[in-house]
């Protein structure tokens, strides 16, 4: 059983969003998947109650000595991906999770306060030896203010963005939060969608990163040695500041003052 956790202390950065969105697009990818609640807000367990009793399950552990029983008990049922959601702030439960998980995905809005708030989270992942990885949500669709930020939580990280940063970035879009309140992931509610297809990329891209598998459209060139397909291009305008291009981006949507 391959476990996630989704954990920063920053509140409202996207911990229950991605966690919903990553449920549906591993059980549509073929997974038997369980999404287990630990936040006392209960944002996933009030998903399930618009949703009615459909796939994913929800189930609620608040006690972090909970936890690890409940994981091995989902296991024993045949549980294939358990995805866990987690409070904002530092709490036992969180810690208990993030031990048990094989990754950590910590996500942050492109925002300075974002992003220094997920220190404490990048501490515990490492104080257990956790592969972890940042997950930039509620971006513009373009610009610098992503590059600036994925450049940051790698600096932060003290690692190479390719292996510091997952793929692609969350655009912001208004569909997940009406498929939230329809009590569906962003999957079911706008199949064919931008948002759907991005949180589609990027629970292949988790996948990939938990079983070591390549990405299907992974390309490998003399351009990018780096494992995932992350390709600086440097602009003829901005020639001091390379551009990361993420190619699994869909470039074009709404624009981002429309998603506000
Ligand atoms: N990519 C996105 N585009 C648009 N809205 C988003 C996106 N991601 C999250 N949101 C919205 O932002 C708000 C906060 O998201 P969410 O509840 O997932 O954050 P959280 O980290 O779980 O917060 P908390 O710490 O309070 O549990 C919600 O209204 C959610 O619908
Ligand atoms: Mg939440």
């Amino acid at each position: 059983m391959l476990t996630i956790v989704l954990a920063t202390q920053k509140g409202g950065s996207g911990k229950s969003t991605l966690a919903i969105g990553l449920a549906l697009a591993a059980k549509q990818a073929g997974q038997t998947v369980r999404l287990v609640d630990t936040d006392p807000q209960a944002t996933l367990m009030n998903w399930q109650t618009r949703r009615g009793r459909a796939e994913p399950l929800v189930e609620a552990v608040h006690d972090a000595a909970a936890i690890e029983p409940r994981l091995e008990a989902l296991r024993a049922s045949g549980v294939t991906v358990a995805i866990i959601d987690t409070a904002g702030g530092v709490s036992a439960a969180t810690t208990a999770a993030i031990r048990y998980a094989d990754l950590c995905l910590i996500p942050a809005r492109p925002s300075a306060a974002d992003i220094e708030a997920t220190s404490s989270t990048l501490s515990v992942a490492r104080a257990w030896r956790k592969p972890f990885a940042f997950v930039l949500n509620q971006t513009p669709i373009r610009g610098a203010r992503i590059t600036n930020a994925a450049t940051t939580l790698a600096d932060e990280a003290a690692l190479e963005l390719a292996d510091v940063l997952a793929q692609p970035f969350i655009v912001m879009r208004n569909d997940h939060q009406d498929a939230l309140a329809a009590g569906l992931a962003v999957t079911e509610y706008a199949p064919g969608g931008k948002s759907a297809a991005e949180i589609g990329d990027l629970w292949r891209w988790t996948e990939a990163k938990l079983t070591g598998r390549p990405l299907a459209d992974e390309v490998v060139d003399e351009q990018t040695e780096s494992p995932f397909p992350i390709i600086f291009v440097e602009q003829p305008v901005q020639a001091e500041k390379p551009v990361i291009r993420l190619a699994s981006l869909r470039d074009s949507g709404p624009n981002w003052d429309a998603c506000l």
